[in-house]
């Protein structure tokens, strides 16, 4: 029986199906108006959850809709972006019907986002200890004194040099380096139970790229904090992530445990974007399309119909399933990938 022939009982893949996940998104779906009658959607119902201390990276081309899911995890859609449907569960709570409020409350204390561009996240004309003590005060409603033990020792967890002095510095005498390294100690100083990484090191030199991812990594281990981690680059997932979810034209693929991922890919779309990564021969060899595959004509209902190199016909015609094809492994095509 082809993989594609085996429909999951369900879409909602979580890393370990018997505990409670930590953060639970249901058919979430994201809508632009788009000038016409019928908006964009640019999330067609996504299914995903993440357990508690788990790192699950998030792949995808630019435009894919990887922020819009990180800011409507939060929330707040981009605007003039619109929850069409879906749920996003947290902590026993419905995120997504939550009141401003309470959404402010939870921001910060038990969901942290680390973006891009840490100077607009910080304020220009603050000294930086200032800033992470203000998290501590504000959400664990601890005294002056002890939020700014505690953003000193948060200076120390992210190795910035000199830790006692920088608590004096404003943002613009840090480097682009140390400015992310700031804010990565604003998001985890309360340590919240689930952080969002949101493309948190591009625009920053590849050296230090490695360092500060390797650093929010070991941090949210540290913290026992769960992490969903967005990149572009799939190879960066390989350092970090335990399973891997790889977003296409705001869908996901396919998801699996991060060897699985990598050793089988079972997408189209996933192997295109390991090539791309790894020429390593063994992946390029190992994977065939199945003999069904082949007798058929080559061809929608799939997103990735179009620039697929094995379409056919009934991929133009039906949406595939999104199918188990090894424990834990869920990938949605109609032909998936099959290795030696
Ligand atoms: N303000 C907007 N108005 C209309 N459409 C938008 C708007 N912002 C985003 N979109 C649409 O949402 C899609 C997803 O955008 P999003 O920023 O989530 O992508 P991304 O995966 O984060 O890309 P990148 O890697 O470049 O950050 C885009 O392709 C775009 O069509
Ligand atoms: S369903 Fe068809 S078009 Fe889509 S990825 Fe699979 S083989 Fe390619
Ligand atoms: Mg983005």
């Amino acid at each position: 029986m082809g993989a594609a022939e085996v429909i999951s009982k369900t879409e909602n893949v979580s890393g370990d199906a018997g505990k409670a996940p930590l953060i639970d998104i249901r058919n979430l779906r994201i809508t632009f108006p788009s000038g016409g009658a019928e908006p964009k959607t640019v999330l067609k119902g996504i299914n995903l959850s993440v357990q508690p201390g788990e790192i699950v990276g998030l792949v995808g081309e630019s435009g894919a809709g990887k922020t819009t899911l990180a800011r409507s995890i939060l929330g707040v859609p981009p605007a003039p972006g619109r929850i069409a449907a879906g749920e996003v569960h947290f902590e026993g709570r419905q995120i997504l019907s939550l009141s401003e409020a309470e959404l402010r409350r939870l921001r910060g204390r038990r969901l942290s986002v680390v973006v891009p561009n840490p100077r607009a996240e910080l304020n220009p004309l603050r000294k930086v200890g200032d800033q992470i003590a203000s998290m501590a005060k504000i959400h664990l409603n601890v005294s002056r004194k002890e939020a700014r033990r505690m953003a000193l020792q948060m200076l120390r967890d992210v190795q910035i040099p000199d830790p006692e002095r920088r608590m004096d510095a404003y943002p613009h005498e840090l480097s682009g380096g140390m400015a992310q390294r700031v804010v990565i100690a604003m998001a985890l100083i309360c340590n919240p139970a689930f952080v969002i990484s949101d493309d948190a090191t591009s625009g920053l030199d590849v050296t230090v790229q490695a360092q500060i991812l390797a650093l929010l990594a070991k941090l949210a281990a540290e913290h026992g904090s769960a992490m969903l981690f967005i990149t572009r680059d799939v190879g960066i997932t390989a350092h970090f992530c335990d399973r891997i979810a790889v977003l296409f034209s705001g869908e996901i693929v396919e998801i699996a445990p991060r060897e699985a991922l990598f050793l089988e890919p079972a997408h189209p779309y996933t192997l295109m974007l390991l090539a791309a990564f790894s020429h390593s021969p063994k992946l390029r060899d190992s994977w065939s399309v199945p003999e069904t595959a082949r007798r058929r004509e080559l061809a929608a209902g799939c997103q990735y119909a179009d620039r697929c190199p094995i379409a056919q016909a009934v991929c133009r015609t039906h949406r595939p399933p999104f199918a188990e094809v090894s424990p834990g492994h869920f990938a949605r095509c109609h032909f998936p990938v099959r290795h030696a």
